[in-house]
């Protein structure tokens, strides 16, 4: 462990990134043939409720629509044969024992592990760990201390909730640590399982989510590996909504997954998401680049929120003002689906190679809360 020391001086940065990826991926057409197997089995179930008007027949989703309004083709997953079996519809995997590492940290371990590789850094020499994502798989021991003792680090760490801007609020969160002089080394891992949150039977948002962990290390300059990239400045922002809403919780007496309790997973009126966080994000972005004298025209890369391909293209016109290329603003919507928190920084992790010193890119995220985070960051070299 560093010996952080009050030192207001220090710089945080980006010094590497890590991704765990799941092996498991379902396509839409596995998707929509799955969910429409469910639909006509519901409606052969109910048909004389149905046909006597007591029951509203269900509708079937279709692949179509999915990409059209969302721009997702594949998504990733823990567990794809129950999430497909109409009769489950939901992750399933054996219970582990409490001395066995859960599934939420290994995933979070193995995107962590990464990260330390590519910044060449000695688990020993890291001082936290947050973990920062929307779903917790229980309330305590944290998360962030059961992936802390697995990759044998000495200090601290939390699990922090801010739902699809958990990463960022992570990354000023740590860089805030560091500009502190109370870590100079911070892992911000993101393991979103969050095939466990969606509603699978759910038409109107069955194809949002995907599973996925991403992490970020963010460090002191004086101890960062040279390739790295600096934060030129976070800027974080929540404003309360009820348009995406999961009310699942322990102090609640239903269990989720049942007809009746559609609200303990995740709900959404995805049409005002739409309309009320497209003009939200651009202005953030906008103000808080005119904060840094930064031209947002000359960005080199946006790494948007993956939640939705047309929310994306608006919010990146609107900052560089015009059409965005793949090349600016890349997409990893199609084969991961929305992976709350992580989408920024899986994109950032895929897409940021090419980038050169000098090179100034966004990283930004958006949803449930609403909240919202932005870290602009420039190549070092
Ligand atoms: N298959 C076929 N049709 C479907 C469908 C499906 N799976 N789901 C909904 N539809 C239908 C609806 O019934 C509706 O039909 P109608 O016009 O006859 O009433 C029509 O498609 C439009 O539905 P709507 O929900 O308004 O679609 P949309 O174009 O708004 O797209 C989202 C839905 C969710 C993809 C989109 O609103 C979105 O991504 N919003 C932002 C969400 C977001 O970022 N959330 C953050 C999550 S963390």
């Amino acid at each position: 462990m560093n010996d952080p020391k009050p030192a207001l001086t220090a710089r945080p940065v980006i010094s590497s990134t890590g991704l765990f990826t799941p092996a498991e991926s379902i396509t839409n057409e596995e998707l929509v043939e799955s969910f429409n197997r469910f639909v006509d089995r519901h409606n052969a179930a109910n048909a004389e409720q149905i046909e006597a008007g007591k029951v509203e027949p269900l509708a079937h989703s279709s692949v179509e629509f999915i990409e059209k309004a969302s721009g997702i083709r594949a998504r990733h997953v823990m567990a794809k044969g129950p999430i497909l079996d109409p009769e489950i519809m939901a992750p399933r995997w054996d219970e582990r024992g409490d001395d066995e590492l859960s599934i939420m940290a290994e995933i979070g371990v193995a995107a962590a592990r990464e990260a330390l590789e590519r910044a060449g850094r000695d688990p020993k020499d890291v001082d936290a760990v947050l973990c920062a994502a929307s779903n917790m798989q229980r309330p305590y021991p944290a998360m962030a201390i059961e992936i802390q003792q697995a990759l044998g680090i000495d200090g601290f760490g939390f699990d922090m909730n801010v739902a699809c801007s958990s990463a960022t609020f992570g990354i000023q969160t740590a860089a805030d640590y560091v500009r502190a002089g109370n870590a100079k080394s911070v892992l911000v891992v993101s393991p979103e399982i969050t095939s466990g949150h969606l509603n699978w039977r759910d038409r109107d948002s069955h194809f949002i989510f995907g599973d996925v962990a991403t992490a970020v290390l963010v460090e002191d300059e004086a101890i960062a590996p040279a390739a790295h990239w600096d934060i030129l400045g976070t800027r974080l922002k929540t404003v309360f909504s009820n348009n995406i809403r999961n009310n699942f919780g322990f102090l609640n007496r239903a269990h989720p997954e049942t007809a009746d309790t559609p609200d303990k997973l995740f709900v959404q009126e995805g049409r005002k998401v739409f309309k009320e966080v497209v003009p939200m994000v651009a202005a953030m972005i906008l103000e808080e680049a005119e904060r840094l004298g930064v031209d947002p025209q000359a960005l080199r890369r946006l790494w948007l929120h993956q939640a939705n391909a047309g929310m994306n293209r608006l919010i990146a016109h609107k900052v560089l003002g015009h059409e965005a290329s793949e090349d600016e603003s890349p997409t990893v919507l199609d084969t991961y689906g929305n992976t709350s928190s992580a989408g920024s920084i899986i994109a950032f992790h895929l897409h940021s190679e090419d980038m050169v010193a000098g090179d100034t890119g966004l990283i930004c995220s958006f949803g449930a809360g609403y909240s919202a985070g932005t870290v602009f960051v420039r190549k070092a070299a």
